[in-house]
């Protein structure tokens, strides 16, 4: 698999972060070197689990200057789409299983001056996004079933992850593939080789004992180690 010409990327998810200090956890993540922050945003019904609004999302943006993504783990998410960019999220990420007319969504979110970017749930085949992969700047490849950190990672979405790697190179298109749940030490290197460009982590990052800065930088080589395999 050639190397991504967009170069890896490292996206603290901060699900595992400390609420009682999430500013400042933000403050950490991007003097450690997070190329982006993930605010991984869940309403109980596309997912089991429940998390933040678009207004904690604005009152953290003033704190850093590190890029924020919204990873829209919710139904029917195109009523709120601007309140995640008014927020302050340069990316918008929208799972094509949430809303019926996804071309529609992804429209939306670029003419609101956002990226816009889809995610697909472990079950959804790459054909279901093959149509609007025009419209992305990132195809987000769940290795995990949304809703909660700390997961084990699922290697059996990595023929996936190839397959579209290799759509994206056929057809030319300049977007990155990120990758989201359970990725660690033991399984960046294949998601990388596997041509994910985009890593996000949460609760690998977050344990490591010597901090957020030696995890990011740890992430990072490994997965450039990987990517020129
Ligand atoms: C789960 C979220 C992930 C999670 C991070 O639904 O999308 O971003 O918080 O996953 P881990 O902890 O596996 O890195």
């Amino acid at each position: 698999m050639s190397a991504s010409p967009r170069g890896i990327e490292i996206v603290p998810s901060v699900l595992p972060a400390d609420f009682a200090r999430l500013g400042e956890e933000c403050q950490a993540l991007e003097a450690a070197g997070a190329d982006r922050i993930q605010w991984d945003v869940m309403d109980g019904q596309f997912v089991p689990n429940i998390t933040i609004g678009p207004d904690v999302i604005a009152a953290i943006r003033p704190l850093v200057s590190v890029p924020f993504e919204a990873h829209l783990m919710v139904n029917d998410p195109d009523h709120m789409l601007g309140r995640w960019v008014d927020a302050g999220c340069e990316v918008i990420i929208v799972h094509a299983e949430s809303t019926v007319h996804l071309h529609k969504s992804l429209t939306a979110v670029s003419d609101l001056g956002a990226r816009a970017a889809v995610a697909i749930n472990p079950s959804t085949p790459v054909d279901a996004i093959r149509h609007i992969l025009d419209l992305v700047d990132m195809v987000l490849v769940m290795t995990i079933n949304p809703g909660f950190g700390g997961q084990s990672y699922l290697p059996s979405m990595e023929p996936k992850l190839r397959e579209l790697r290799q759509l994206v190179l056929d057809e030319a298109l300049d977007i990155d593939i990120e990758v989201d749940g359970g990725v660690n030490t033991s399984t960046i290197a294949d998601v990388a080789a596997a041509g994910a460009n985009v890593l996000v982590s949460g609760s690998a990052l977050f344990r490591y004992e010597e901090g957020l800065a030696f995890g990011i930088a740890d992430l990072r080589s490994r997965a450039e180690a990987a990517d020129r395999r």
